[in-house]
């Protein structure tokens, strides 16, 4: 039997775990299935015809026997067919496709932060809050955008445009703070550009990305320093890649470095 202080222990532990669940759950972007009226086992998906030509020329980049390879691809494909999430009919259909089990799918669409499992609004800010980015300043762009929006994080405006998530390093520490909106990185942030994002953004005239794919807002160009560009004068040429490699259709799991030209 448990002594008084170890049932009160067990209890608060118990508590703190719903109080984390409740947290967790407070949002409206979620790593898990949540049952419903969009979501259920009799919600209809399937690609379009433009998407089943590009789901089958990105099965044509693997071996017959390796097609779960393309689940990853053929996920975000599905993703951006359904407005920016993944309903279970979504995965099951990838899951026919690659031929595997479904549960394969939902491992993966729930590791990976890149794949949402709730609808998302038209504008999916990921504001990174790893250590360099809080250092310069991640926090005050987190309020800037709740206190513009009325949202907290992980929530979505009424009006169904922003969602707004605080992530982990986005790989653009160089430029910190930055967000990503949907494909695009905004970095170099600070409270007044990303003000302008934010009505840009309900105007529906966010600022076309820079040549690179991402735009540091303080009008730097790339991730150059004081000094400018010091380094990667060159482009580097990629592996020559022979493009019959796969022609025999299966590839021996031996020979699989030889084939992707290492
Ligand atoms: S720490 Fe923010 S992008 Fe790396």
């Amino acid at each position: 039997m448990l002594s008084t202080r170890s049932t009160r222990l067990a209890k608060s532990a118990v508590s703190r775990l719903l109080q984390k669940q409740s947290v967790r759950s407070m949002g409206t972007t979620k790593s898990f299935h949540l049952e419903s009226k969009d979501n259920n086992e009799t919600t209809f998906f399937d690609f379009t015809d433009e998407n089943y030509e590009r789901a089958n020329r990105i099965l044509q980049k693997y071996p017959d026997n390796y097609r779960q390879a393309a689940m990853i691809p053929l996920l975000d494909l599905a993703q951006r067919q359904n407005g920016g999430w993944l309903p279970l009919a979504a995965m099951d259909k990838v899951a026919q496709i690659c031929n595997i089990a479904p549960v394969r799918v939902y491992e993966v669409a729930s590791f990976y932060t890149m794949f949402n499992r709730t609808p998302v609004g038209k504008y999916f800010m990921q504001v990174c809050g790893t250590t360099p980015c809080m250092i310069c300043g991640s926090e005050e762009i987190m309020k800037t955008i709740q206190d513009h929006l009325g949202i907290k994080n992980g929530q979505t405006s009424d009006c169904g445009y922003f969602t707004l998530l605080e992530v982990e390093c986005l790989g653009a520490c160089a430029n910190a703070p930055m967000v990503q909106i949907n494909d695009d990185y905004y970095e170099c942030l600070s409270k007044e550009t990303m003000i302008e994002l934010l009505e840009a953004m309900k105007k529906d005239e966010l600022p076309a990305v820079g040549k690179w794919g991402s735009l540091p807002m303080n009008g730097q160009v790339s991730c150059e320093g004081p000094l400018g560009k010091n380094s990667l004068f060159t482009i580097p040429k990629p592996p020559a890649i022979d493009p019959d490699r796969f022609k025999d259709g299966n590839v021996d799991p031996a020979d699989v470095k030889k084939h992707m030209a290492y």
